[in-house]
């Protein structure tokens, strides 16, 4: 599974960027507005940073709007990847950036025949927000699975994007769920790695190495 990082923030994405598992990146308004900076200008920069997809949202909600903001923001990088919002404008806008050869990841996702709909427009990338329908009592991670037996039922290539990640169990309920890729904040990015025992069998190595003067010679 492919890893994002969900974040417009490029000193955040720099310092996990440099671990060299960092696949891809995914802002929206709301991080834009976050990150307190010229949205334009931190994702040129960003692209810059990391070779894979940087999805760079619209803030237009009809079609003529969303496919010239879509255009201006593909022009600004290679592996921009143009992000819009699941309504018929935003659909009908898919299929033509798409048509222009621009990746196209489909948002606010909520429904599995919203993602079919987004499939059947052309959409590279799909997000149902796992969190968000979490948050309302429903199974956000069921949503996942049910996209993912579609998609496989009728060969639609489109990926799936999970999104709205909050923890480290969404991530591995996402990889289990068969998604293609999960976008998470900096914070769950960090915690992949963490387990007790890890920390505690890493003391106890280290601790018997040196009291038998364990050396590795030549380094
Ligand atoms: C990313 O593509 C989504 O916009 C983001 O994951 C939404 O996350 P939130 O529900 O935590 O705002």
């Amino acid at each position: 599974m492919k890893i994002f990082i969900d974040s417009a923030d490029i000193n955040e994405i720099r310092e996990l960027a440099g671990s060299g598992l960092v696949d891809g990146v995914t802002t929206n308004p709301s991080l834009a507005a976050k990150a307190g900076r010229d949205y334009v200008e931190a994702l040129e920069e960003i692209a810059a940073l990391v070779p894979g997809s940087v999805s760079a949202e619209v803030l237009a909600t009809d079609y003529d709007g969303i496919v010239a903001q879509g255009r201006r923001l593909a022009k600004i990088a290679p592996n921009i990847t143009v992000k819009v919002p699941l309504i018929w404008d935003g659909l009908k806008a898919c299929r033509t950036l798409s048509a222009d050869g621009t990746p196209v990841n489909v948002t606010l996702c909520f429904s599995a025949v919203q993602a079919m709909m987004a499939a059947k427009a052309g959409a590279t990338y799909i997000s149902p927000f796992v969190g968000r329908v979490d948050d309302v009592g429903e199974d956000g991670m069921g949503l996942v699975r049910d996209i993912r037996a579609i998609y496989d039922n009728y060969g639609f290539a489109t990926e799936v994007l999970a999104a709205s990640v909050r923890h480290v169990m969404h991530v591995r309920e996402a990889a289990l769920a068969g998604a293609d890729i999960a976008t998470i904040p900096p914070s769950v990015f960090k915690s992949l790695l963490n387990h007790p025992l890890t920390d505690k069998g890493l003391a106890a190595f280290l601790a018997d190495a040196q009291k038998a003067g364990v050396k590795i010679r030549g380094t």
